[in-house]
């Protein structure tokens, strides 16, 4: 049914956070878009600017089309993206073209304010230096310091990857980069991601997960035995930030109620 719980707030268990079950993926959206409108006001009162980090994938499409005509300042909102395929913008599967097709092509925000990874270079190391280096301008770091993002949106694969952290991959071991290039042998493909610091350094996380085929997986990410490098969602845990499921009740269906 419906309903919210709490994850076990131990580290041996599965991930954190609060897990809302919601009816379906419209409902899903409902608490997304919610989410993203409360994390914008509380950040643009705060500091001036909303830093956000979007999530690639199919999932999130209707939440970005239901901001458009959102009552947001977009002029104050910085888009960023937690990850891209390795093509160009106008691709199928650039997790860019997704965005400006729901929402950005749509909303009245500058361009400037809209910060794409440049994966369509054939040097994948140098497009994720580039985003680390956009990163550190942005918002000022030094040495390895990682930019604290307002609110990262996340997905999670029925893999357990979410971003482009895939299982078994390199990205899943960095500790001080905040853009790496991840090389993912199950897809023959590379993919630009940030990291998972970068990813916990964040003021508020929130996943939208959400389809049957995801059922097992969340299970075992929010409820079995700790093993990110398996289950790569299980590191995403913000040290001083909200950590947040939507997930609508047919991925919620093996969870076990708390
Ligand atoms: C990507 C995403 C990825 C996505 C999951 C879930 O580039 O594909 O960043 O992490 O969120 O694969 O995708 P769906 O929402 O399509 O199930």
């Amino acid at each position: 049914m419906p309903g919210s719980m709490k994850t076990p707030d131990t580290k041996a268990g599965g991930a954190r956070g609060l897990v809302r079950v919601l009816e379906d993926l419209d409902a899903v959206t409902a608490a997304g878009r919610e989410r993203f409108l409360a994390a914008a006001e509380r950040a643009i009162r705060d500091h001036g600017v909303f830093r956000v980090a979007l999530a690639g994938g199919s999932t999130p499409r209707k939440l970005y089309a239901a901001l458009v005509g959102a009552p947001i300042d977009w002029s104050k909102v910085l888009f960023f993206f937690g990850d891209e395929r390795c093509v160009p913008p106008a691709h199928a599967d650039s997790n860019y073209r997704m965005a400006r097709e729901t929402l950005l092509s749509k909303v009245a925000i500058p361009n400037t304010n809209v910060h794409r990874i440049y994966a369509e270079t054939d040097d994948e190391q140098a497009a994720a230096e580039e985003y680390e280096e956009e990163l550190e301008r942005v918002w000022g770091l030094i040495h390895h310091e990682m930019p604290r993002f307002d609110l990262v949106l996340l997905g999670m694969g029925a893999d357990g990857h979410t971003a482009s952290l895939f299982p078994g991959t390199k990205a899943l071991e960095e500790t001080k980069r905040r853009v790496v290039a991840n090389w993912v042998e199950k897809l023959g493909a590379w993919r630009i991601t940030l990291t998972a610091p970068v990813i916990n350094a964040a003021r508020e996380v929130v996943f939208l997960v959400a389809g049957a085929d995801k059922a097992g997986v969340l299970k075992e990410v929010l409820q079995g035995p700790r093993d990110p490098a398996r289950l790569p969602s299980q590191l995403v845990d913000p040290s001083d930030g909200e950590l947040v499921w939507l997930v609508d009740r047919a991925a919620a269906a093996e969870l076990a109620p708390r």
